[in-house]
């Protein structure tokens, strides 16, 4: 079922410090995604994409894939990617980049040159929460938007969307823990963008990612990039694991075994790292390049 927007709950979420349903969008996209787009496999049927501020569907689109499914735990990245989406339909290069510079920050969306008519080509639902979030800053993520900002889509890249994208992406409403259970069938190419950054042991990223390994394809690739924090192994997820699990055998030897709960939790922890060792990750190549992680599935 679609998600419906609760205004009331949405009009006291509105914070950058934390990604939540209400969290700004971002405008533009501050990756490098022409890079990490070329690895967008050759005969791309069905990718899968954040839909952050639109660009990674803009830029999957792009770079060929033909069905560009997204997801995101933010309404308002549904809001900016169907603005974008729409305003292909309607208006120039230049109009669209002065589009996305007065969204960054504007208090009202109907106050927007152009928004009146792109709204027609906007779900009414939508349009309807972005005209009753007034006063709050529902696209003021990442950074003001320059001209001179690479990150934009160019001229050229601009007509060819234009030509391309025939209409609004599909959209999940989804943490990324939860994506998963909404998920059917198998993918060529995931985009998670940066989100794992957010995950602040290479465990835990990798748990994060096990249950979309199922949703690959064989030849298919799941992308990661890395913008802050963390930085990930050179080791394969299998290696990590297995040093994991032998890491807290030997932790565990010299645990107070008079503590019930804590040896009962570490012991659950050992169990999930076990199953790791064993799982379809021995399935997928694991390659680090620049700011990216790639998974592929090899068999
Ligand atoms: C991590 S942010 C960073 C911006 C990104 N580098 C870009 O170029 O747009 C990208 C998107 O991920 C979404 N996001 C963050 N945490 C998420 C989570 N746990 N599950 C699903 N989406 C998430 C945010 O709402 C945002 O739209």
């Amino acid at each position: 079922m679609d998600f419906v927007p609760n205004i009331e709950v949405a009009k006291n979420c509105v914070r950058l410090d934390k990604f939540s349903p209400y969290s700004p969008a971002y405008v533009i996209t501050n990756e490098d995604l022409r890079q990490s787009m070329q690895f967008v496999p050759k005969n791309c049927n069905r990718a899968l994409v954040t839909a952050a501020s639109g660009d990674h569907p803009l830029f999957c689109s792009l770079y060929g894939a033909r069905q560009v499914d997204t997801f995101d735990i933010s309404y308002n990245a549904k809001c900016i990617m169907d603005i974008k989406t729409a305003a292909l339909k309607c208006m120039g290069h230049v109009a669209y980049i002065e589009l996305l510079k007065n969204l960054r920050l504007c208090q009202n969306i109907q106050h927007v040159p152009d928004m009146e008519y792109i709204s027609k080509m906007i779900p009414k639902i939508e349009w309807e929460y972005m005209c009753s979030m007034a006063g709050s800053q529902i696209f003021s993520n990442g950074i003001v938007i320059k001209d001179d900002n690479t990150h934009l889509v160019n001229y050229k890249e601009y007509k060819k969307l234009q030509k391309i994208v025939k209409g609004r992406y599909n959209f999940i409403m989804s943490d990324i823990a939860n994506l998963s259970g909404h998920l059917t069938g198998t993918y060529d190419f995931i985009h998670l963008s940066n989100i794992l950054d957010y995950r602040h042991t290479i465990s835990a990223r990798l748990y994060t990612i096990f249950p979309l390994l199922k949703h690959v394809k064989v030849g298919g690739r799941i992308v990661c990039y890395n913008l802050v924090g963390l930085n990930w192994e050179d080791v394969h997820p299998i290696e990590h694991f297995e040093e994991l699990v032998e890491d807290l055998n030997e932790k565990i030897k010299c645990f107070d075994k008079t503590d019930e709960w804590l040896l009962k939790e570490r012991k659950h922890e050992i169990a999930k790292a076990e199953k790791m060792c064993d799982s379809d990750f021995e399935n997928f190549d694991y390659t680090k390049i620049g700011d990216m992680v790639i998974f592929e599935r090899l068999r």
